[in-house]
Protein backbone atom coordinates (compact mmCIF):
# COMPACT_ATOMS: atom_id res chain seq x y z
CA UNK A 1 0.00 0.00 0.00
CA UNK A 2 2.70 2.29 0.73
CA UNK A 3 3.84 2.75 -2.79
CA UNK A 4 0.00 3.57 -3.74
CA UNK A 5 -0.24 7.74 -3.37
CA UNK A 6 -2.54 9.53 -1.00
CA UNK A 7 -3.91 12.55 0.35
CA UNK A 8 -1.52 14.71 2.15
CA UNK A 9 -4.43 16.89 4.43
CA UNK A 10 -7.69 17.18 5.15
CA UNK A 11 -8.17 20.70 3.38
CA UNK A 12 -6.35 18.42 0.35
CA UNK A 13 -9.22 16.06 0.52
CA UNK A 14 -11.70 18.83 0.67
CA UNK A 15 -10.60 20.96 -2.22
CA UNK A 16 -9.76 17.59 -4.57
CA UNK A 17 -13.37 15.72 -3.50
CA UNK A 18 -15.55 19.46 -4.17
CA UNK A 19 -12.98 19.85 -7.55
CA UNK A 20 -14.34 16.44 -8.83
CA UNK A 21 -18.25 17.94 -7.58
CA UNK A 22 -18.18 20.98 -8.63
CA UNK A 23 -18.08 21.38 -12.70
CA UNK A 24 -19.63 21.75 -15.62
CA UNK A 25 -22.68 19.80 -13.75
CA UNK A 26 -23.23 23.37 -11.36
CA UNK A 27 -21.98 26.01 -13.83
CA UNK A 28 -23.06 24.47 -17.00
CA UNK A 29 -26.13 21.91 -16.59
CA UNK A 30 -27.84 23.43 -13.35
CA UNK A 31 -28.69 26.46 -14.54
CA UNK A 32 -30.65 25.46 -17.63
CA UNK A 33 -32.84 22.33 -15.42
CA UNK A 34 -33.43 25.05 -13.23
CA UNK A 35 -34.76 27.44 -16.54
CA UNK A 36 -36.68 24.58 -17.10
CA UNK A 37 -38.03 23.32 -14.81
CA UNK A 38 -39.41 26.54 -12.73
CA UNK A 39 -36.70 28.09 -10.96
CA UNK A 40 -36.74 27.81 -7.29
CA UNK A 41 -39.19 24.92 -7.47
CA UNK A 42 -36.29 22.81 -8.63
CA UNK A 43 -33.76 24.06 -6.50
CA UNK A 44 -36.18 22.93 -3.22
CA UNK A 45 -36.85 19.44 -5.67
CA UNK A 46 -33.38 19.55 -5.61
CA UNK A 47 -31.85 19.78 -2.31
CA UNK A 48 -34.06 16.99 -0.94
CA UNK A 49 -32.48 14.84 -3.74
CA UNK A 50 -29.41 15.27 -2.13
CA UNK A 51 -29.59 14.69 1.07
CA UNK A 52 -31.77 12.33 0.44
CA UNK A 53 -30.86 10.30 -1.52
CA UNK A 54 -27.31 12.25 -2.83
CA UNK A 55 -25.33 12.14 0.33
CA UNK A 56 -25.83 8.33 1.83
CA UNK A 57 -24.61 7.23 -2.12
CA UNK A 58 -21.48 9.02 -1.61
CA UNK A 59 -20.59 7.94 1.82
CA UNK A 60 -21.33 4.36 0.54
CA UNK A 61 -18.47 5.07 -1.92
CA UNK A 62 -16.43 6.40 0.78
CA UNK A 63 -16.46 3.36 2.70
CA UNK A 64 -15.52 1.25 -0.24
CA UNK A 65 -12.67 3.13 -1.26
CA UNK A 66 -11.29 3.97 1.69
CA UNK A 67 -11.92 -0.06 3.30
CA UNK A 68 -9.84 -1.23 0.15
CA UNK A 69 -7.64 1.79 -1.02
CA UNK A 70 -7.70 0.15 -4.57
CA UNK A 71 -9.05 1.58 -7.53
CA UNK A 72 -12.64 0.84 -8.32
CA UNK A 73 -12.54 -2.25 -9.96
CA UNK A 74 -9.76 -3.91 -7.30
CA UNK A 75 -11.90 -2.61 -4.45
CA UNK A 76 -14.89 -4.63 -5.77
CA UNK A 77 -12.52 -7.30 -6.49
CA UNK A 78 -11.11 -7.38 -2.87
CA UNK A 79 -15.29 -7.09 -1.06
CA UNK A 80 -16.62 -9.58 -3.40
CA UNK A 81 -13.90 -12.02 -4.86
CA UNK A 82 -15.56 -13.94 -7.52
CA UNK A 83 -19.00 -12.83 -7.69
CA UNK A 84 -20.80 -11.01 -10.06
CA UNK A 85 -20.64 -7.74 -7.97
CA UNK A 86 -17.26 -7.67 -8.89
CA UNK A 87 -18.71 -6.10 -12.42
CA UNK A 88 -19.72 -2.81 -10.81
CA UNK A 89 -15.94 -1.99 -10.78
CA UNK A 90 -15.65 -2.44 -14.50
CA UNK A 91 -19.14 -0.54 -14.35
CA UNK A 92 -17.54 2.31 -13.18
CA UNK A 93 -14.11 2.56 -15.62
CA UNK A 94 -16.40 1.52 -18.80
CA UNK A 95 -18.73 4.91 -17.32
CA UNK A 96 -15.63 6.61 -16.93
CA UNK A 97 -14.83 6.33 -20.45
CA UNK A 98 -18.26 7.19 -21.53
CA UNK A 99 -18.16 10.26 -19.83
CA UNK A 100 -14.88 11.32 -20.86
CA UNK A 101 -15.38 11.42 -24.08
CA UNK A 102 -17.80 14.33 -24.06
CA UNK A 103 -16.67 15.67 -20.83
CA UNK A 104 -13.48 16.45 -22.85
CA UNK A 105 -15.64 18.05 -25.96
CA UNK A 106 -17.27 20.59 -23.22
CA UNK A 107 -14.19 21.13 -21.43
CA UNK A 108 -12.59 22.25 -24.76
CA UNK A 109 -15.47 24.48 -25.17
CA UNK A 110 -14.39 26.36 -22.23
CA UNK A 111 -10.76 26.49 -23.63
CA UNK A 112 -12.01 27.90 -26.55
CA UNK A 113 -14.75 30.79 -24.40
CA UNK A 114 -11.64 31.40 -22.46
CA UNK A 115 -9.21 32.05 -25.33
CA UNK A 116 -12.14 34.76 -27.35
CA UNK A 117 -12.39 36.22 -24.19
CA UNK A 118 -9.00 36.64 -23.04
CA UNK A 119 -7.97 37.45 -26.76
CA UNK A 120 -10.53 40.17 -26.65
CA UNK A 121 -12.16 38.84 -29.75
CA UNK A 122 -15.51 37.19 -27.65
CA UNK A 123 -17.00 40.58 -27.33
CA UNK A 124 -19.59 42.71 -29.77
CA UNK A 125 -22.00 40.17 -31.51
CA UNK A 126 -25.45 40.08 -32.09
CA UNK A 127 -27.64 37.08 -30.38
CA UNK A 128 -28.07 35.60 -33.70
CA UNK A 129 -23.94 35.86 -34.28
CA UNK A 130 -23.18 34.27 -31.13
CA UNK A 131 -25.44 31.63 -32.12
CA UNK A 132 -23.91 31.10 -35.70
CA UNK A 133 -20.15 31.51 -33.37
CA UNK A 134 -20.69 28.26 -30.63
CA UNK A 135 -22.46 26.19 -33.91
CA UNK A 136 -19.80 26.76 -36.39
CA UNK A 137 -17.19 25.90 -33.76
CA UNK A 138 -18.48 23.14 -32.30
CA UNK A 139 -19.14 21.63 -35.94
CA UNK A 140 -15.75 22.15 -36.61
CA UNK A 141 -12.93 19.60 -37.57
CA UNK A 142 -10.00 21.11 -36.47
CA UNK A 143 -10.57 23.94 -33.39
CA UNK A 144 -12.27 22.03 -31.35
CA UNK A 145 -9.87 18.72 -31.59
CA UNK A 146 -6.98 21.27 -30.88
CA UNK A 147 -8.82 22.25 -27.43
CA UNK A 148 -9.65 18.56 -27.00
CA UNK A 149 -5.90 17.96 -27.15
CA UNK A 150 -5.09 21.05 -24.53
CA UNK A 151 -7.13 19.93 -22.15
CA UNK A 152 -6.23 15.98 -22.39
CA UNK A 153 -2.41 16.96 -22.36
CA UNK A 154 -3.24 19.50 -19.09
CA UNK A 155 -5.29 16.49 -17.51
CA UNK A 156 -2.42 13.61 -18.14
CA UNK A 157 0.15 16.03 -17.11
CA UNK A 158 -1.54 16.75 -13.71
CA UNK A 159 -2.40 12.68 -12.92
CA UNK A 160 1.55 11.77 -13.90
CA UNK A 161 2.04 14.07 -11.10
CA UNK A 162 0.76 11.86 -9.10
CA UNK A 163 -2.28 12.01 -6.27
CA UNK A 164 -0.32 14.60 -3.85
CA UNK A 165 1.66 16.70 -6.04
CA UNK A 166 -0.61 16.70 -9.26
CA UNK A 167 -4.59 16.16 -7.78
CA UNK A 168 -4.45 17.83 -4.35
CA UNK A 169 -1.59 20.47 -5.13
CA UNK A 170 -4.02 21.97 -8.43
CA UNK A 171 -6.73 21.37 -6.32
CA UNK A 172 -5.49 23.31 -3.26
CA UNK A 173 -4.69 26.07 -6.09
CA UNK A 174 -7.41 26.19 -8.26
CA UNK A 175 -10.69 25.84 -5.59
CA UNK A 176 -9.97 28.51 -3.94
CA UNK A 177 -9.74 30.58 -6.96
CA UNK A 178 -12.76 29.43 -8.04
CA UNK A 179 -14.69 29.93 -4.97
CA UNK A 180 -13.23 33.80 -4.94
CA UNK A 181 -14.47 33.88 -8.55
CA UNK A 182 -17.95 32.94 -7.85
CA UNK A 183 -18.17 35.21 -5.28
CA UNK A 184 -16.84 38.33 -6.96
CA UNK A 185 -19.15 37.37 -10.30
CA UNK A 186 -22.07 37.33 -7.79
CA UNK A 187 -21.79 40.80 -6.47
CA UNK A 188 -21.35 41.99 -9.68
CA UNK A 189 -24.60 40.15 -10.70
CA UNK A 190 -26.66 41.18 -7.55
CA UNK A 191 -25.52 45.10 -8.48
CA UNK A 192 -27.49 44.90 -11.71
CA UNK A 193 -30.90 46.41 -12.43
CA UNK A 194 -32.63 43.37 -13.01
CA UNK A 195 -31.31 41.55 -9.95
CA UNK A 196 -34.48 41.38 -7.87
CA UNK A 197 -36.30 39.42 -10.46
CA UNK A 198 -33.12 37.37 -11.03
CA UNK A 199 -33.11 36.89 -7.61
CA UNK A 200 -36.60 36.15 -7.18
CA UNK A 201 -36.14 33.76 -10.13
CA UNK A 202 -33.78 31.74 -8.26
CA UNK A 203 -35.43 31.58 -4.77
CA UNK A 204 -39.37 32.05 -5.26
CA UNK A 205 -40.42 28.87 -6.11
CA UNK A 206 -43.08 28.89 -9.37
CA UNK A 207 -44.95 25.22 -8.28
CA UNK A 208 -46.87 25.51 -11.48
CA UNK A 209 -44.25 24.69 -13.76
CA UNK A 210 -43.44 21.54 -12.10
CA UNK A 211 -44.20 18.02 -13.19
CA UNK A 212 -42.60 14.22 -12.98
CA UNK A 213 -40.60 15.39 -15.14
CA UNK A 214 -38.55 17.83 -12.82
CA UNK A 215 -38.41 14.55 -10.11
CA UNK A 216 -36.19 12.55 -12.86
CA UNK A 217 -34.43 15.40 -13.79
CA UNK A 218 -33.18 16.34 -10.11
CA UNK A 219 -32.37 13.08 -9.36
CA UNK A 220 -30.05 12.54 -12.08
CA UNK A 221 -28.50 16.27 -11.87
CA UNK A 222 -27.47 15.10 -7.89
CA UNK A 223 -25.94 12.16 -9.38
CA UNK A 224 -24.15 13.99 -12.14
CA UNK A 225 -23.41 17.05 -9.91
CA UNK A 226 -22.27 15.09 -6.71
CA UNK A 227 -20.12 12.80 -9.24
CA UNK A 228 -21.93 9.68 -7.56
CA UNK A 229 -22.20 6.08 -9.57
CA UNK A 230 -18.91 5.73 -11.46
CA UNK A 231 -16.31 5.06 -9.12
CA UNK A 232 -14.89 8.34 -8.89
CA UNK A 233 -15.04 8.84 -5.55
CA UNK A 234 -14.30 5.21 -4.71
CA UNK A 235 -11.10 6.39 -6.08
CA UNK A 236 -10.46 9.44 -4.26
CA UNK A 237 -11.36 8.19 -1.00
CA UNK A 238 -8.97 5.38 -1.85
CA UNK A 239 -6.09 8.08 -0.85
CA UNK A 240 -8.14 9.38 2.19
CA UNK A 241 -6.30 8.91 5.46
CA UNK A 242 -8.02 7.53 7.98
CA UNK A 243 -8.51 10.41 10.00
CA UNK A 244 -10.63 11.57 7.50
CA UNK A 245 -14.62 11.93 8.77
CA UNK A 246 -16.19 10.30 5.66
CA UNK A 247 -19.62 11.29 7.15
CA UNK A 248 -18.84 15.03 7.85
CA UNK A 249 -16.67 14.93 3.90
CA UNK A 250 -20.19 13.99 2.11
CA UNK A 251 -22.21 16.77 3.80
CA UNK A 252 -19.49 19.11 3.08
CA UNK A 253 -19.31 18.51 0.03
CA UNK A 254 -23.06 18.00 -0.60
CA UNK A 255 -23.46 21.48 0.74
CA UNK A 256 -20.59 23.48 -1.02
CA UNK A 257 -21.50 21.67 -4.48
CA UNK A 258 -25.32 22.56 -3.72
CA UNK A 259 -24.01 26.09 -2.77
CA UNK A 260 -22.26 26.62 -5.77
CA UNK A 261 -24.72 25.74 -8.20
CA UNK A 262 -27.11 28.28 -6.55
CA UNK A 263 -24.17 30.57 -6.45
CA UNK A 264 -24.08 30.00 -10.57
CA UNK A 265 -27.88 30.65 -10.75
CA UNK A 266 -27.04 34.14 -8.75
CA UNK A 267 -24.50 34.88 -11.45
CA UNK A 268 -26.55 33.95 -13.98
CA UNK A 269 -30.08 34.95 -14.01
CA UNK A 270 -29.89 38.81 -13.11
CA UNK A 271 -27.93 38.76 -15.82
CA UNK A 272 -30.42 37.42 -18.37
CA UNK A 273 -32.97 39.11 -16.99
CA UNK A 274 -31.42 42.86 -16.76
CA UNK A 275 -29.85 42.07 -20.30
CA UNK A 276 -33.36 40.35 -22.08
CA UNK A 277 -32.66 37.04 -22.81
CA UNK A 278 -34.62 34.34 -22.05
CA UNK A 279 -33.74 32.23 -19.57
CA UNK A 280 -34.67 28.87 -21.26
CA UNK A 281 -32.21 28.50 -23.82
CA UNK A 282 -31.14 24.60 -23.01
CA UNK A 283 -27.76 23.68 -23.01
CA UNK A 284 -26.22 26.75 -25.07
CA UNK A 285 -26.97 29.42 -21.91
CA UNK A 286 -23.95 29.64 -20.99
CA UNK A 287 -21.92 29.61 -24.11
CA UNK A 288 -24.70 30.78 -26.44
CA UNK A 289 -26.34 33.63 -24.39
CA UNK A 290 -23.96 34.81 -22.19
CA UNK A 291 -21.91 36.73 -24.29
CA UNK A 292 -24.70 38.93 -25.59
CA UNK A 293 -24.74 39.45 -21.40
CA UNK A 294 -21.09 40.18 -21.53
CA UNK A 295 -21.09 42.97 -24.74
CA UNK A 296 -23.73 44.62 -23.21
CA UNK A 297 -22.11 44.69 -19.68
CA UNK A 298 -20.03 47.34 -18.39
CA UNK A 299 -16.21 46.14 -17.88
CA UNK A 300 -17.50 43.19 -19.86
CA UNK A 301 -14.17 42.11 -21.20
CA UNK A 302 -12.87 41.72 -17.40
CA UNK A 303 -15.83 40.24 -16.50
CA UNK A 304 -15.79 37.39 -19.14
CA UNK A 305 -12.42 36.50 -18.52
CA UNK A 306 -13.18 36.08 -15.22
CA UNK A 307 -16.25 33.46 -16.16
CA UNK A 308 -14.76 31.66 -18.45
CA UNK A 309 -11.70 30.88 -16.37
CA UNK A 310 -14.56 30.08 -13.60
CA UNK A 311 -16.03 27.77 -15.96
CA UNK A 312 -12.66 26.09 -17.28
CA UNK A 313 -11.50 25.36 -13.69
CA UNK A 314 -14.70 23.75 -12.90
CA UNK A 315 -14.41 21.58 -15.38
CA UNK A 316 -10.51 20.81 -15.20
CA UNK A 317 -11.01 19.69 -11.80
CA UNK A 318 -13.96 17.59 -12.80
CA UNK A 319 -12.36 15.57 -15.83
CA UNK A 320 -9.37 15.14 -13.29
CA UNK A 321 -11.64 12.85 -11.77
CA UNK A 322 -13.07 10.95 -14.11
CA UNK A 323 -10.06 10.26 -15.81
CA UNK A 324 -8.36 9.39 -12.78
CA UNK A 325 -10.45 6.46 -12.14
CA UNK A 326 -9.56 5.25 -15.58
CA UNK A 327 -5.81 5.73 -14.99
CA UNK A 328 -5.67 4.10 -11.46
CA UNK A 329 -7.45 1.26 -13.04
CA UNK A 330 -4.57 0.57 -15.84
CA UNK A 331 -2.20 1.69 -13.92
CA UNK A 332 -2.84 -0.66 -10.72
CA UNK A 333 -4.59 -3.93 -12.38
CA UNK A 334 -2.07 -4.30 -15.26
CA UNK A 335 1.29 -2.56 -13.09
CA UNK A 336 1.97 0.24 -15.51
CA UNK A 337 3.77 3.26 -14.24
CA UNK A 338 1.73 6.26 -14.34
CA UNK A 339 3.03 8.30 -17.00
CA UNK A 340 2.71 5.34 -19.15
CA UNK A 341 -0.80 5.07 -18.03
CA UNK A 342 -1.81 8.34 -18.28
CA UNK A 343 -0.69 8.68 -21.40
CA UNK A 344 -2.14 5.66 -23.03
CA UNK A 345 -6.01 6.94 -21.77
CA UNK A 346 -5.10 10.32 -23.27
CA UNK A 347 -4.52 8.83 -26.41
CA UNK A 348 -7.74 7.37 -25.97
CA UNK A 349 -10.09 10.26 -24.58
CA UNK A 350 -8.57 12.29 -27.64
CA UNK A 351 -9.68 9.94 -29.96
CA UNK A 352 -13.26 9.23 -28.25
CA UNK A 353 -13.24 12.91 -27.95
CA UNK A 354 -12.61 13.65 -31.53
CA UNK A 355 -15.71 10.89 -32.49
CA UNK A 356 -18.17 13.26 -29.97
CA UNK A 357 -16.99 16.38 -30.87
CA UNK A 358 -17.11 15.64 -34.75
CA UNK A 359 -20.67 14.62 -34.12
CA UNK A 360 -21.40 18.54 -34.10
CA UNK A 361 -20.45 18.24 -38.02
CA UNK A 362 -18.89 15.61 -40.12
CA UNK A 363 -20.34 12.61 -38.21
CA UNK A 364 -23.68 14.11 -37.59
CA UNK A 365 -25.45 11.62 -39.59
CA UNK A 366 -24.46 8.74 -37.37
CA UNK A 367 -27.16 8.90 -34.68
CA UNK A 368 -28.89 6.40 -32.57
CA UNK A 369 -32.07 6.37 -31.79
CA UNK A 370 -32.66 9.90 -32.63
CA UNK A 371 -29.44 11.15 -31.16
CA UNK A 372 -26.12 12.23 -32.23
CA UNK A 373 -23.02 10.66 -31.10
CA UNK A 374 -22.40 13.29 -28.08
CA UNK A 375 -25.79 13.35 -27.14
CA UNK A 376 -26.12 9.17 -27.21
CA UNK A 377 -23.01 9.60 -24.50
CA UNK A 378 -24.50 11.81 -22.49
CA UNK A 379 -27.64 9.98 -22.01
CA UNK A 380 -26.16 6.95 -21.54
CA UNK A 381 -23.95 7.74 -18.47
CA UNK A 382 -26.07 10.19 -17.11
CA UNK A 383 -29.62 8.61 -17.50
CA UNK A 384 -28.19 4.77 -17.27
CA UNK A 385 -25.06 4.30 -16.17
CA UNK A 386 -24.61 6.72 -13.23
CA UNK A 387 -28.19 5.54 -11.79
CA UNK A 388 -27.61 1.77 -12.18
CA UNK A 389 -24.16 2.27 -10.79
CA UNK A 390 -24.76 4.47 -7.63
CA UNK A 391 -28.14 2.06 -7.39
CA UNK A 392 -26.31 -1.05 -7.01
CA UNK A 393 -23.44 0.00 -4.96
CA UNK A 394 -25.96 1.52 -2.50
CA UNK A 395 -27.40 -1.92 -2.26
CA UNK A 396 -23.63 -3.65 -2.34
CA UNK A 397 -22.57 -1.35 0.97
CA UNK A 398 -26.05 -1.99 2.14
CA UNK A 399 -27.04 -5.60 1.77
CA UNK A 400 -23.95 -7.23 1.52
CA UNK A 401 -21.15 -5.93 2.67
CA UNK A 402 -20.30 -7.05 6.25
CA UNK A 403 -21.80 -4.07 8.36
CA UNK A 404 -18.63 -4.27 10.60
CA UNK A 405 -16.60 -2.62 7.97
CA UNK A 406 -19.16 -0.43 6.82
CA UNK A 407 -19.75 0.69 10.88
CA UNK A 408 -15.82 1.30 11.92
CA UNK A 409 -15.17 3.50 8.38
CA UNK A 410 -18.47 5.59 9.62
CA UNK A 411 -16.24 5.37 13.07
CA UNK A 412 -19.93 4.22 14.51
CA UNK A 413 -18.95 4.51 18.38
CA UNK A 414 -21.26 6.03 20.92
CA UNK A 415 -25.15 4.63 21.13
CA UNK A 416 -26.02 7.65 19.37
CA UNK A 417 -24.21 7.16 16.43
CA UNK A 418 -25.37 3.77 16.49
CA UNK A 419 -29.32 4.83 16.12
CA UNK A 420 -27.67 7.06 12.78
CA UNK A 421 -25.77 4.02 11.46
CA UNK A 422 -29.12 1.94 11.64
CA UNK A 423 -31.11 4.55 9.59
CA UNK A 424 -28.26 5.00 7.53
CA UNK A 425 -28.11 1.09 6.25
CA UNK A 426 -32.11 2.05 5.55
CA UNK A 427 -31.40 4.41 3.64
CA UNK A 428 -28.97 1.90 1.74
CA UNK A 429 -30.92 -0.88 1.44
CA UNK A 430 -34.51 1.00 1.06
CA UNK A 431 -34.49 4.50 0.45
CA UNK A 432 -32.08 5.44 -2.30
CA UNK A 433 -32.59 2.42 -4.20
CA UNK A 434 -36.21 2.54 -4.24
CA UNK A 435 -36.13 6.82 -5.28
CA UNK A 436 -33.21 5.85 -8.08
CA UNK A 437 -34.99 2.88 -9.39
CA UNK A 438 -38.83 4.51 -9.68
CA UNK A 439 -36.99 7.54 -11.38
CA UNK A 440 -35.23 5.20 -13.67
CA UNK A 441 -38.23 3.04 -14.57
CA UNK A 442 -40.41 6.33 -15.09
CA UNK A 443 -37.83 8.09 -17.38
CA UNK A 444 -38.55 5.67 -20.34
CA UNK A 445 -42.52 6.17 -19.82
CA UNK A 446 -42.55 10.23 -19.71
N1 LIG B 1 -19.60 16.30 -10.82
C1 LIG B 1 -19.02 16.83 -12.02
C2 LIG B 1 -19.83 18.01 -12.48
O1 LIG B 1 -20.68 18.47 -11.78
C3 LIG B 1 -18.88 15.82 -13.10
C4 LIG B 1 -18.24 14.58 -12.65
C5 LIG B 1 -16.99 14.44 -12.19
C6 LIG B 1 -18.83 13.32 -12.56
N2 LIG B 1 -16.77 13.15 -11.82
C7 LIG B 1 -17.88 12.44 -12.05
C8 LIG B 1 -20.09 12.88 -12.88
C9 LIG B 1 -18.20 11.14 -11.83
C10 LIG B 1 -20.40 11.57 -12.65
C11 LIG B 1 -19.47 10.69 -12.12
O2 LIG B 1 -19.61 18.49 -13.54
Amino acid sequence: MSSRGSFASKFGVLMATVGSAVGLGNIWRFPYQMANNGGAAFLLIYVVCVFLVGVPAMMAEFVIGRQTHKNAVGAFNQLAPNKAWRGLGYLGVFTGFVIDSYYCVVTGWTVYYLYLAVSGSLLGNSVEGYDELFSTFAAGEVAPIVTIIIVVMITSGILVMGVRNGIEKVSKLLMPMLFMLLIILAINSCCMSGAVEGLKYVFVPNFSQIGFDSFVGAAGQAFFSLSIGMGALITYSSYFGNDVNLTRTATQIAVIDMLVAIIAGIIIFPAVFTFGVTPEQGPGLVLKVFPVVFTRMSAGYIWSVLFYLLLFIAALTSFLSITEVVVAYMAENFKLKRWVAASMVGVMFIILGACASLSFGPLKSYTIGGLIIFDMLDYLASNILLPIGGMLTSLFVGWRLDQKIVASQLKVESPSQYKFFKVYIIFLRFIVPLAVGIVFITQFFS
